[in-house]
């Protein structure tokens, strides 16, 4: 697909180049509870289906920090970063810390998830969103307080998300040519999804399998669903 970038590599190093962007649509690791109940209660949903293990390690709140005091500076619009319930409350602080306006945690809901990582809470995830505090984006108009995603459990990368979810956050949070980076982009959903709603889409990865399985779907392209939420 045209107009996407993937690098592989730490963001630290394979986006130390970039000087702005004008959103950041990402989806880092969860907390280190979610990761480790997740892979402790592989095989055992209510479905009995078996689940990818999470293959990379979680986040903790030193490193939702660092990524926010890294990123907020160098971001002209909104942040948007999807975390479990124990980092959320983390983002909204470092949001504030690093002077941006930040808000409360807008659900992402799965119907009847896995029981997995949080459990039933698994049917919320958490967009922690946040803008300058500049009339610009003071103006920018009603934004939904939920988002409701299909059951998908297909992704390349386990904890990755349906396309059709990340393309309708891409449409909340930027405008078409707006430059979009997910620094954490495991199997490139929210790429795919900026790029197929006429953005820039610009990312990395650090685990070399998941960046060429990534590289090898963005070459395939995707084909924009009618309607919302099913991929
Ligand atoms: C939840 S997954 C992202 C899934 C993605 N949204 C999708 O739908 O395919 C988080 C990804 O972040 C990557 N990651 C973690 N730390 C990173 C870092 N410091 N730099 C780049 N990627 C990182 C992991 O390897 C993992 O693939």
């Amino acid at each position: 697909m045209a107009d996407i970038d993937l690098r592989l590599g730490d963001w630290r190093s394979a986006l130390a180049h970039v000087g702005e962007v004008d959103a950041l649509v990402t989806d880092p690791p969860y907390c280190a509870r979610t990761h480790a109940k997740h892979n402790a209660s592989r095989g055992s949903s209510y479905d009995g289906a078996d689940r990818q293990r999470l293959s990379y390690a979680h986040w903790t709140p030193e490193d939702v920090a660092e990524f926010v005091t890294h990123w907020a500076p160098r971001c002209r619009g909104w942040m948007c970063a999807m975390t479990s319930a124990d980092l959320a409350l983390v983002y909204r602080d470092a949001y504030e810390a690093a002077g941006l306006c930040s808000f409360a945690p807008v659900g992402v809901y799965q119907h009847r998830p896995r029981l997995s990582g949080d459990g039933p809470g698994s049917c919320l995830v958490y967009l922690m969103v946040a803008r300058p505090r500049t009339a610009k984006f003071a103006r920018w108009g009603s934004l939904p307080g939920l988002y409701q995603s299909a059951c998908d459990h297909t992704g390349i990368v386990a904890g990755g998300k349906p396309i059709e979810l990340m393309r309708a956050i891409v449409r909340d949070y930027s405008r078409p040519g707006d430059l979009v980076c997910d620094p954490c982009a495991g199997g490139g959903s929210t790429l795919i999804a900026a790029a197929t709603e006429g953005r820039r889409a610009l990312g990395a990865e650090l685990n070399a399998a998941t960046y060429g399985l990534a590289q090898a779907r963005i070459g395939r392209g995707y084909t924009p669903v009618f309607g919302a939420f099913a991929e």
